[in-house]
């Protein structure tokens, strides 16, 4: 059987089309409009596409934006300042720091700043306990855009072995916490694999799921794939090359052409969890305003 793309470009599109349909809603019930601020710091040309596109995706779903460029020598105490100014602007409902942050700033002391009202990201520690606890104001938007492809698929987690590789603060740590829920749509069993991990190969062939999240191209190779497992890769990894007019490729974490032959499905790169992320910012945005007049 040939192997599943799961497509989360059309699927984002859908999702953002939906949120669209409520940002109207709120609009005519309320007259409320939600608002994002986006802080993008330093000249990491990644991360500014990326600010780029959560804007387009903003503004297409009726959602407004405003963008603060600040320079990568910005202090922590400039940064914060801007940070506690938006979250006192109540045309503001969501408010995005876009990581990473130069070397000298501390992002856990900058994301404690955001009122968590306004962490349509889902990081400051309120919202991270909130979901550790099974009640999530917000859910980070990469695992929520992972858990809605895998639903929208038809590959409910539910009682399913869920293998996750990567621990980080914004993916692998929250998707865990997400999928293990007691929850429609959750109920996973969960295994976190990590640089720490012995044998890897052994717990990824368990995997009926299986998320690759470290960051790694290429890491995940076909020999530690169970035979039709479904495969979500979030890597986003830009490699050399020289055919490119960039100059370089994006690569996932899933060694894709090898993985797909053994694969019941699978997230292509770029065009599988990328658009799934920037759908979900908008939605905890639509979310945030409609908290911000007791709706939701
Ligand atoms: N950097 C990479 N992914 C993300 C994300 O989802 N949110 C923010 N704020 N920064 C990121």
């Amino acid at each position: 059987m040939p192997v599943r793309l799961l497509n989360g470009t059309e699927i984002a599109r859908a999702l953002r089309q939906e949120v669209a349909l409520g940002v109207k809603e709120l609009h005519q019930r309320h007259g409320v409009t939600p608002g994002l601020a986006a802080i993008l710091t330093g000249d990491n040309t990644a991360s500014a596409t990326y600010v780029r596109n959560k804007e387009r995706a903003c503004q297409e779903a009726g959602v407004l934006t405003q963008t603060f460029h600040l320079p990568q020598e910005t202090t922590e105490r400039e940064l914060c300042a801007l940070v506690e100014r938006l979250n006192q602007d109540n045309r503001l409902h969501g408010i995005l720091v876009q990581l990473p942050l130069p070397p000298h700033l501390d992002p856990q002391r900058v994301i404690a700043a955001l009122s968590p009202e306004k962490d349509v990201d889902a990081l400051h520690p309120v919202n991270s306990g909130l979901l550790a606890q099974g009640r999530p104001r917000f859910v980070p938007c990469t695992p929520a855009g992972i858990q809605h492809l895998l639903l929208r698929s038809g590959y409910s987690p539910e009682w399913k072995h869920v293998v996750v590789c990567g621990r980080s603060d914004i993916v692998g740590k929250p998707l865990a916490l997400l999928l293990m829920q007691k929850a429609p749509g959750a109920n996973a069993t969960v295994t976190v694999c990590h640089t720490g991990t012995r044998d890897l190969g052994s717990i990824t062939r368990q995997a009926d799921i299986l998320v690759a999240a470290m960051g790694s191209p290429g890491a995940i190779t076909a020999d530690m794939v169970k035979e039709g497992a479904v495969v979500i890769d979030v890597g986003m990894n830009r490699v050399e090359d020289a055919f490119n007019k960039r100059g370089y490729r994006l690569v996932g974490d899933v060694a894709f052409e090898e993985v797909s032959r053994k694969a019941e499905a699978i997230t292509p790169v770029p065009g599988g969890v990328g658009p799934m992320t920037v759908a979900m910012l908008v939605r905890n945005t639509l979310m945030a305003a409609q908290h911000s007049v007791g709706q939701a």
